[in-house]
């Protein structure tokens, strides 16, 4: 069987990686772009995610068994729809599926139709009703917390926490003015009220029907230590029994994942592959932040070091729509990814930079070093080329073991200007 994943980061290595330990079939693995790492495990093909017309031709071409989407961009833009229409099998939800990650309001609008426990919010069209919605008195007053989300994607940067309602006018200001990211995603503004509590990732692959949760997982967004600085793509995430309890995670699946796809299903659009959702777990009880329909980077490379079932065949039943024919299995060890980034990220970084001490590390079922922004130098050595660098990723018995593992590996690992958060899972480990 051949199977093509497109993408060329962290998240599609260790999709890759997991498709070859698991699959009871050989594969002919393929990656588009891909990246360094990446390229040791599957043949890499220089097409862009976004070239759609050049992947569908690569996929007929090569008799390609299927295709699985790694980012939000192709997913919004349709992929899975031009491939379908062209008979080609894919993993990943629809076009109108995906307005669920890719419009904030239309989530929003949607969990109230649907009475899933959200943040309250109001939907502002203009600057000027935006900051009319401030001053209502329905986030509370002047000195209290808000948060400003453009409408599209982002890439995280269409999020601000602020602190007090001069800081949300800013964010609004900013938000409109393209200061922040592409004024297109920000024509539409969500204003929400502010939540406190823990955050956590329920991932679940969904077939239209049934649906088979991922062990849960929690990223750690901010750049610096203690949740600190600027949101990033993620700097680390966690997977065990630490980051949510079987109880917790029994109320978010009938409270939030049932009613979601449910709802997208009797509204039209049901969800065909993977539903990621974001939770605050609140005194109030779980609340969602936010929707993808996506695998996330950085939970994946650590959730997937936990499958013990044959990824392809998870993936071919998902889109069959006979998910409740394969049992989806994952062992109890806790899991864990720390990401090494560029200096200066998530602004702007240098790329080019030698990275030392990859050789050196064995890497086994139980720790793996995820490829994100690497490529290949001159003479075929590992140099960095992205943002978010190396996810050196762990798998063992305790959180704490795995936590060690990971930061073990790092200590051999360096090049100039290396940054990561040395406070992965620092809170639930023991
Ligand atoms: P989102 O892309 O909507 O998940 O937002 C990115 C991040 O912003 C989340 O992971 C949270 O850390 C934070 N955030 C989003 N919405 C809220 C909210 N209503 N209250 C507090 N923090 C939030
Ligand atoms: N790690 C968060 C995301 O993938 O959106």
């Amino acid at each position: 069987m051949k199977a093509l994943v497109i993408g060329s980061g962290g998240r599609e290595h260790a999709i890759l990686w997991a498709l070859k330990r698991t699959s009871r079939v050989p594969l002919d693995l393929y990656c588009a772009p891909g990246n360094g790492g990446i390229s040791e495990l599957a043949k890499c093909v220089p097409i862009s995610v976004d070239d759609h017309q050049s992947l569908i031709e690569f996929a007929q071409t090569n008799a390609i068994d299927m295709t699985i989407v790694g980012p939000e961009g192709p997913l919004a833009a349709g992929i899975v729809d031009e491939f379908e229409g062209r008979g080609l099998k894919i993993m990943g939800p629809s076009r109108a599926a995906s307005r669920l990650e890719s419009s904030k309001a239309f989530a929003k609008e949607f969990m109230r139709r649907q009475g899933i426990p959200t943040a309250e919010y109001f939907v502002a069209s203009s600057t000027d009703e935006a900051l009319a919605a401030l001053g209502s008195g329905k986030f509370g007053a002047p000195d209290s917390p808000v948060v400003v989300k453009a409408d599209g994607l982002a890439a995280g940067k269409g999020v601000v926490v602020a602190h007090s309602h001069k800081e949300a006018e800013h964010a609004i200001a900013d938000l409109t003015a393209g200061k922040l990211l592409a004024a297109e995603a920000a024509k539409l503004l969500v204003i929400e009220e502010a939540l406190d509590g823990r955050e956590v990732s329920v991932l679940l692959f969904a077939d239209g029907r049934d649906y088979a949760l991922m062990p849960p997982a929690r990223d750690h967004k901010r750049i610096g230590e203690n949740d600190t600085g600027p949101n990033t793509g993620g700097m680390g995430a966690i997977t065990g029994p630490a980051v949510l309890d079987q109880a917790m995670l029994q109320r978010i699946a009938s409270e939030v994942v049932e009613p979601t796809l449910k709802g997208s299903s009797d509204e039209g659009f049901p969800i065909r592959g993977i539903l990621f959702v974001g939770l605050m777990l609140t005194a109030a009880g779980p609340k969602v932040l936010e929707y993808n329909v996506r695998l996330g980077d950085p939970e994946t490379q650590a959730i997937l070091m936990r499958l013990e079932s044959d990824l392809f065949k998870v993936f071919q039943a998902t889109i069959a729509g006979n998910l409740r024919d394969v049992e989806v299995k994952w062992n109890d060890l806790s899991s864990a990814c720390v990401v090494l980034a560029s200096e200066g990220y998530p602004g702007s970084y240098q790329t080019g930079v030698n990275i030392k001490g990859l050789d050196e590390i064995a890497s086994s079922d139980e720790l793996q070093i995820f490829h994100a922004g690497t490529a290949k130098g001159t003479g075929g050595e590992p140099v960095t080329s992205g943002g978010r660098v190396l996810g050196v990723t762990a798998a063992a018995e305790t959180l704490d073991q795995a936590l060690g593992n990971c930061y073990g590996a790092i200590s051999r690992l360096s090049w100039q200007g290396m940054q990561y958060r040395r406070d992965i899972g620092k809170f639930e480990a023991r």
